[in-house]
């Protein structure tokens, strides 16, 4: 059993985690979604709890089993997973945001599908989502915020810049095109002091290696 052989960093921990792609509909049976396995987010879940934590994990659709120890909440669209993280958020120790939601919704959103000899083409219109990582980092009672963030260019510069913009102590950036639905993933931490690259690694060693990253510097913050 892994668990074992963990150290109990976050023993009596609450952790919150969101995970996987959310999905926004065009019409019943149509929909746009993030490219999101679910992987890393599932992973962490299981690393948090082989390290004593109380985990609970808010999911959009994947295809994964629930990480054994770990409570789950499934939800389809990035305005249910808003609803359902900031309702609990503030009693959580740890959130850890890995979760790809999609950036914004279909306003013209059909209760009945569209019938293509109806039209030549489709035209979407599209609103913002709210940010669930920002408007969490910035509750009164706030957790310790993770932000995770999958970029195709200047890595050290966006994330940097995102991990600011979000008001979050810390930053997992990676190179979407080497982690997007691979086994394995290749992580640098951005906190206030710079950044940390972790070596390549299959997904659920690198979310213990997370994981002993985060316990470090959340007790380091709250002593
Ligand atoms: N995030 C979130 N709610 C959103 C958008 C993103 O909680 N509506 C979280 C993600 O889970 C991730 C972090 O914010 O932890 C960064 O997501 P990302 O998509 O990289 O950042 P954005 O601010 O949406 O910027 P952009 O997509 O333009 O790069
Ligand atoms: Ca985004």
């Amino acid at each position: 059993c892994q668990a074992f052989f963990t150290p109990s960093i976050l023993v009596g921990k609450k952790v919150l985690i969101t995970a996987g792609p959310t999905e926004e509909p065009i019409d019943p049976v149509r929909m746009i979604t993030n490219r999101s396995s679910g992987k890393m987010g599932y992973a962490i879940a299981q690393a948090a709890f082989n390290a004593g934590a109380n985990v609970h994990l808010i999911s959009g659709p994947t295809a994964l089993a629930t990480p054994y120890g770990v409570t789950i909440e499934k939800v389809r669209t990035a305005r249910e997973m808003h609803q359902a993280v900031l309702s609990q958020a503030s009693t959580y120790d740890i959130f850890i945001s890995v979760a790809a939601v999609a950036d914004w919704h279909i306003d013209n959103y059909t209760e009945h599908k569209q019938k293509k000899q109806d039209q030549q083409g489709l035209q979407l219109h599209f609103s913002p989502n709210p940010d669930i990582l920002a408007e969490v980092a910035h509750l009164d009672k706030s957790p310790w915020c993770v932000g995770f963030a999958a970029e195709t260019e200047n890595l050290n510069q966006y994330a940097q810049e995102k991990r600011l913009r979000k008001g979050v102590p810390l930053l997992v950036g990676n190179l979407a095109q080497q982690v997007m639905e691979a086994d394995t993933t290749t992580m640098v931490l951005f906190d206030d002091k710079g950044e940390e690259q972790l070596p390549t690694l299959p997904k659920d060693e690198a979310a213990q290696r997370l994981i002993e990253a985060i316990a470090k510097r959340y007790t380091s913050a709250s002593i």
